[in-house]
């Protein structure tokens, strides 16, 4: 029997737009010109690619002041990957074995608990190699994960101030809890004791992620450290229920868009159940569709019956239970005329272009940031 294979047909793909990320950047710097802007390329930048996400915002026309990480290890795959900018390791080390390794690799890092400030100021000079380590500061002002109490701040500062481990001027900064939500008062009460600390100093300071860049300008300070909007996405909570917390309103658009094939269609009848579990039942004749991504792929697992796709240029339905290699979406009763003309190998879009991974992560009661991380290696990545 011949082979009658479309040709074309992809598995789960993210195509990768360099030129969104670019224009996502110079968006975010046009919010706050004078702020210098620290990009958050934590967790595989996003899902996008660590080292391919900083070569791209380093060859723009005006490069990105520097990265943060979570990591030692992202901050070590940038550097062997050609990253000469500066990087900051926004958790700091756990270990006082890891500062050496900081300073020959030129990182900063975050102090945020007494551990890591005796750790950076009673290490001898020689095992740094005479280096001195720039330091950001991290002050709690209400988040209650890292960062030092109001109380201790004088000392933390004082002890940084006079070690000779440490590249002067500190950075003074602090992450904000509830930014994503405009109304939220705990936005403006976090700034105004930051304030309150942090006045009388003249070091740059940095409180803004995506959504105080957005939202509370008051925030926006020295450095901005954006992450999700960079990648195009809404950093706003109710970003899919009003239209002004939109990515299109905010004026960013998606960098990854998620696609794949249909590899099968068939037809199920009235009271047909479809996929595991048997957990969707069809009401009327129609015919399915197989996509050819699942959970194995990063597709969450939990995204809901009438979960969107885009395809041939409408919204269908997912139906039944996402598979690790497979979803199922309910293509329509048949047409008689067959204008519904899907085809195998026609190319569904799961987010990005045309379908903001916010409504997505909405199904899947997730947030957009989880969808997006959670993108497999197994995942073709295509650079545009
Ligand atoms: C300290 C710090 N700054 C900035 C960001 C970026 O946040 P967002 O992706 O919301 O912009 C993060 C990410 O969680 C962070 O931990």
């Amino acid at each position: 029997m011949n082979s009658h294979f479309k040709p074309g047909i992809i598995t789960a793909t993210a195509i990768i737009d360099s030129k969104a990320l670019l224009a996502n950047y110079q968006q975010i710097k046009s919010l706050a010109p004078s702020a210098k802007i620290l990009a958050v390329l934590k967790a595989n930048g996003y899902g996008h690619g660590l080292a391919r996400m900083a070569n791209i915002l380093v060859n723009s026309t005006t490069p990105v002041d520097a990265f943060g990480v979570a990591r030692l290890d992202e901050a070590l795959i940038l550097r062997a990957s050609g990253i000469v900018q500066p990087i900051v390791l926004l958790e700091g080390v756990f270990n006082q074995a890891d500062l050496p390794v900081v300073a020959v690799n030129d990182l900063q890092v975050v102090v945020h608990d007494k551990e890591q400030l005796n750790a950076i100021i009673n290490i001898s000079p020689e095992k740094l190699r005479q280096k001195q380590l720039k330091v950001w500061l991290k002050i709690d002002t209400g988040m209650h994960r890292l960062g030092i109490d109001k109380e201790l701040f004088q000392y933390f500062y004082h002890a940084l101030q006079q070690s000779h481990n440490v590249q002067l001027p500190l950075v003074l900064m602090s992450h904000l809890a509830c930014a994503d939500e405009q109304n939220n008062q705990n936005t403006a009460t976090q700034l105004t004791l930051f304030e309150q600390i942090t006045a009388k100093y003249t070091e740059p300071k940095s409180c803004a992620n995506s959504a105080g860049i957005c939202a509370w300008p008051a925030s926006h300070y020295n450095w901005l450290r954006p992450g999700l909007m960079l990648y195009g996405v809404s950093p706003l909570n109710d970003a899919t229920e009003n239209q002004e917390a939109s990515a299109v309103a905010l004026n960013i658009a998606p960098v990854m868009t998620l696609q794949a094939s249909i590899i099968a269609i068939r037809q199920v009848k009235t009271g047909e159940c479809v996929g595991y579990g048997a957990n969707w039942t069809s009401d009327k004749n129609t015919t399915i569709g197989v996509i050819a991504i699942g959970y194995g792929d990063g597709y969450p697992r939990h995204a809901e019956n009438g979960t969107p796709v885009l395809l041939n240029g409408r919204i269908v339905p997912l139906v039944g239970r996402v598979s690790m290699d497979m979803i199922t979406v309910n293509l329509g009763e048949e047409q008689p005329d067959n204008t519904n003309h899907d085809e195998i190998g026609d190319i569904a879009t799961l987010w990005g272009k045309g379908l903001p991974v916010e409504v997505i992560a909405k199904h899947a009661t997730t947030i957009p940031y989880e969808l997006l991380c959670n993108i497999k290696s197994r995942v073709k990545k295509i650079l545009i």
